[in-house]
């Protein structure tokens, strides 16, 4: 480790501060082995652990999983039912044992639809890990971009309307801080699993100069290869923002 705690990954290319991780994949895993769709999301859930810890270990600060959009509630109710079990199985579960390594757990997402036991243990966790700094794990729940966009421009606006905030004062950065992510860094790799190659509004504003990586592995069989893998490919990246290619 370095004194900045970070491992240099083959020593190449800079680590990213925040991975962002969309975890598709889980229905097809389990179609392929003429399994029901909930032991693919079972599965799925087990998947997650060993790449917190990874990341961790090599010095990653933020981590972000994409665990229900907001458009995932159109899927039978059955299956969301599932979902949600596995969401309260994995929050009863994990969250004692998240802190007791020190992961700060914060949940990004509209809160209102969720079950309040599971929003309990949400503020729970949340309160509870709120002073661990060894990483920090965020879970995406009911959230989707441009939802996100909207509750921060409806709170700015809110500001401005009870006169406590100038319009001029409406900038990226009381955008960016009226997220639901605020206070997180915007994430430098998003990795999607499964092949599929679309962002499915996963965290637009934030992943304006984000380096994309899509990998064919389905969810439950993302091992910590494919996550090494994916950040090699980030750093070998040559990020720009616009500027001109370095070198010419
Ligand atoms: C990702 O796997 C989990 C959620 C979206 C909740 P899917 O359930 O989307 O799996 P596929 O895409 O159908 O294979
Ligand atoms: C994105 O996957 C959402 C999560 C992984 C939680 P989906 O499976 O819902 O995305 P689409 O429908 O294929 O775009
Ligand atoms: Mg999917």
């Amino acid at each position: 480790m370095s004194k900045h705690g970070r491992t240099d990954m083959e020593g190449q290319g800079s680590l990213p501060r925040h991975v962002a991780i969309i975890m598709d994949g889980n229905g097809r895993w389990a179609k392929a082995r003429g399994l029901p769709r909930y032991a693919g999301h079972r599965k799925g859930a087990e998947a997650v652990k060993p790449i917190v810890r990874l990341a961790a270990d090599i010095g990653v600060e933020h981590l972000t999983f994409f665990a229900f959009s907001a458009e995932n509630w159109s899927r039978p109710e059955a299956e969301v039912d599932e979902l949600m079990r596995l969401l309260r199985l994995y929050l009863r579960s994990e969250i004692a044992e998240l802190h007791k390594n020190g992961v700060r757990v914060s949940i990004i997402g509209d809160r209102s639809r969720l079950d309040p036991d599971i929003v309990a243990m949400i503020e729970h966790g949340e309160t509870l890990t709120s002073g661990n700094s060894r990483i920090h794990v965020s879970i995406a729940l009911n959230y989707g971009g441009r939802q996100d966009i909207v509750q921060a421009a409806r709170t700015l606006a809110g500001y401005v309307a009870a006169g406590e905030m100038n319009l001029s004062a409406i900038s990226e950065q009381s955008l960016s801080g009226a997220l639901y992510t605020a206070g997180t860094p915007d994430p430098d790799l998003v990795i999607r699993s499964s092949g599929e190659k679309r962002i499915s509004n996963f965290l637009l504003w934030q992943s304006a100069y984000t380096e994309m990586v899509f990998v064919d592995t389905l969810w439950p069989d993302f091992s910590e290869v494919d996550f090494r893998t994916a950040i090699g490919e980030f750093q070998r990246r040559d990020r720009r923002y616009g500027a001109s290619a370095s070198g010419r």
